[in-house]
């Protein structure tokens, strides 16, 4: 898909001084407007002005239930800051629907010319105005005024109405700078599904970045690391040069998490004792979600449903873009380290739900729906490997493998009600998996040689800088040796690859959804230095990876057609 260029959108945003309801930027509802736990009182806010907030020091962090917001009398009488303000992280976008999309920003007040520091008590006022062309002369479409404050981290969340379908993003702050030109972001839309930081010890220390000896457990780390994640230059680039639809993974909060606990830090039921980090696990998980909420330029799908970030783009009759949730909403028991022989016992279960009920039936509804209304693809972006993955004997079990009842619900859906031209992205695994979606084992109705029998296609992908899960720093040699094996024994999976780091590219029209996969020699310093490493191509209605599959030669990676017998298209 390809927007067309006209009408020009400019995100302005300058330093502006006026009176306003809070409750209007967005970021104060991270992650939900109406529950006392999870938002801002913003008319209280407005109603009696701005007092110091609650900032526990993340260093001295205890247990307990701390606070995760503002804790002030409100004695003061309102007032504004007046002075400088810092665009600390430029302008980004987000989650665009035909008419609107989301826009961001943080404005950090500045210390005064004389050095004095900032009066962080007081609440910045901001002005945004989109635009029909980029100096903002032509007709304005949309304006406004936003508060922020120290609550929300200073950021900033608008959603701009008014848009004409076919609108382009081009971004723009006090703060751009014309270096940024040197990175290449030719893309309509990025698609991130997780893992967008980590919320590990860190080992920047090395290159300056701050860490702080463990993880991150309080709303000011997990504040901070995202601040330090885009701080990136090519990220904040691919940022203001076009939307970004986004879900989360595991460490966004923790390391494989379920519904009530994660591999580092037990249930808030079970005690806090349990805890590495000395946070119980449901109060680090709302610090991570509202530090989401603020700092991602995702919208609040449902303001009664405080968890949910599922939800679906409808783009023209070209396709709809469904995100899921399989991590944090309501998955049940997964994989901890310490209980993955009891895991493997229940990986079958029917019980087992990697996104509860409610959003099951809404995927389900979502994709019959994008059927009935005639699109012609129905993309699938959520975080995990779906496909059966037999690791040597082992199956990750933190993936689908370890809801197989449920993966099998999915298949079932598909084919049972003819929906074709699904394709599933997914991410997590630090590696690059191309697979024909099929039942797993089934040796009879799918044919992994010509593709026949397929039910759709998966695109994972890998990691864009985080180390390989075939073993960091694994050379394509080793890697290849690796993927041989596992083509060998996974008949679905035509294409392998675990040394590159890197992304993939997505260009769909309605007779083609064509998969590219980059690789980057070198990731120790910002560089143009890809190539690509395969590239697929899917018919519309063929519900398979077009024969032969990557062409018939990849440049990284194994395909299953170089391992297993010759393979053609028969077009079914
Ligand atoms: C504004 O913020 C950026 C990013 O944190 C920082 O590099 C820059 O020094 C700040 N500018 C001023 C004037 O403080
Ligand atoms: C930018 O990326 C696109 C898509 O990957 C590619 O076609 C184009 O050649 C690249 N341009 C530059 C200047 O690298
Ligand atoms: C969580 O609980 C399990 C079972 O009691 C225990 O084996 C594990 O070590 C605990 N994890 C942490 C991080 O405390
Ligand atoms: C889930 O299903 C298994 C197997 O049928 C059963 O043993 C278990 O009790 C069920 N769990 C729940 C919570 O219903
Ligand atoms: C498929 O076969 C493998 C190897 O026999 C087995 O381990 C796995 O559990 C099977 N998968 C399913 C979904 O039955
Ligand atoms: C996909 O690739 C095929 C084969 O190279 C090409 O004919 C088609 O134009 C491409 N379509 C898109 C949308 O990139
Ligand atoms: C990557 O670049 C760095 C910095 O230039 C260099 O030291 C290193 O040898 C390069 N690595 C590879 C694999 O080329
Ligand atoms: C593919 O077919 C060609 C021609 O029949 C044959 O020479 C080649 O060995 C086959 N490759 C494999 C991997 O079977």
């Amino acid at each position: 898909m390809r927007f067309s260029c006209v009408p020009l959108v400019q995100f302005s945003l300058a330093g502006f001084a006026a009176a306003n309801f809070f409750h209007r930027n967005l970021a104060y509802h991270s992650p939900f407007a109406t529950h006392p736990q999870l938002a801002h009182d913003t008319a209280k806010i407005n109603e009696n002005g701005i007092q110091r907030r609650q900032d526990i020091d993340s260093a001295a962090f205890r247990d307990g239930h701390y606070t995760t917001f503002y804790g002030g009398d409100f004695s003061n009488t309102p007032f504004i800051w007046g002075g400088g303000v810092n665009f600390t992280h430029a302008v980004a976008s987000g989650d665009p629907f035909d008419t609107s999309v989301l826009l961001w920003t943080r404005a950090v007040p500045l210390s005064s010319s004389s050095g004095a520091l900032p009066n962080v008590d007081v609440p910045v006022c901001v002005a945004y105005q989109v635009g029909t062309n980029p100096d903002l002369t032509g007709r304005i479409i949309s304006y406004g005024e936003r508060f922020t404050s120290y609550d929300v981290d200073w950021t900033v969340k608008v959603e701009a109405t008014g848009l004409k379908g076919g609108y382009k993003i081009l971004l723009s702050s006090r703060m751009v700078q014309s270096t940024l030109r040197a990175h290449n972001t030719t893309a309509d839309i990025f698609i991130h599904l997780g893992d967008y930081i980590y919320e590990s010890l860190g080992n920047g220390a090395h290159i300056g970045r701050q860490t702080l000896g463990r993880e991150l457990a309080t709303i000011k780390d997990y504040r901070q690391r995202l601040n330090q994640y885009r701080t990136d230059q090519s990220l904040v680039y691919a940022h203001m040069h076009a939307p970004w639809i986004t879900v989360w993974d595991d460490h966004e909060v923790s390391d494989n998490p379920w519904k009530a606990g994660t591999a580092d830090s037990n249930d808030t039921a079970v005690g806090c004792a349990f805890s590495a980090s000395g946070a119980c696990f449901t109060d680090r998980k709302l610090a991570a979600v509202r530090a989401y909420h603020e700092w991602m330029p995702i919208r609040q799908v449902d303001p009664q449903d405080k968890l949910r970030i599922w939800r679906n783009f409808q783009i023209g009759k070209l396709l709809d873009l469904t995100m899921l949730d399989t991590r944090q909403y309501d998955r049940d028991i997964t994989d901890m380290y310490y209980n993955t022989e009891y895991v493997n016992t229940i990986a079958a279960f029917a019980n087992r739900s990697l996104m509860g009920a409610a959003q099951e039936k809404w995927f389900f509804d979502t994709v019959s729906e994008s059927k009935n209304r005639g699109a012609v693809w129905r993309v699938v972006g959520q975080q995990i490997v779906f496909t059966q993955l037999n690791e040597l004997g082992a199956f990750d079990l933190d993936a689908w493998d370890g809801y197989r009842a449920n993966r099998k619900r999915v298949l079932d859906h598909i084919s049972q009600n003819r929906i074709s031209n699904t394709v599933i992205l997914s991410g997590d695994s630090h590696a690059n998996w191309v697979s024909d979606l099929a039942y797993p084992n089934d040796t009879t109705t799918y044919d992994p040689i010509s593709g026949k029998g397929a039910i759709g296609v998966e695109f994972a992908g890998t990691a864009v800088t985080s180390g390989s899960s075939f073993g960091s720093g694994i050379t394509p040699t080793a890697a290849n040796v690796i993927s041989n094996q596992l083509i060998d024994l996974n008949p679905d999976l035509q294409w392998s690859e675990g040394s590159y780091r890197g992304f993939f590219t997505l260009s769909i029209d309605p007779n083609h959804l064509n998969a590219t996969y980059y690789g980057m020699n070198n990731i120790t310093f910002a560089n143009l230095d890809g190539f690509a490493t395969a590239q697929f191509v899917v018919k519309a209605g063929q519900n398979k990876l077009s024969r032969p599959v990557a062409g018939g030669s990849v440049l990284a990676g194994v395909l299953q057609a170089q391992v297993n017998v010759n393979s053609t298209d028969d077009n079914h």
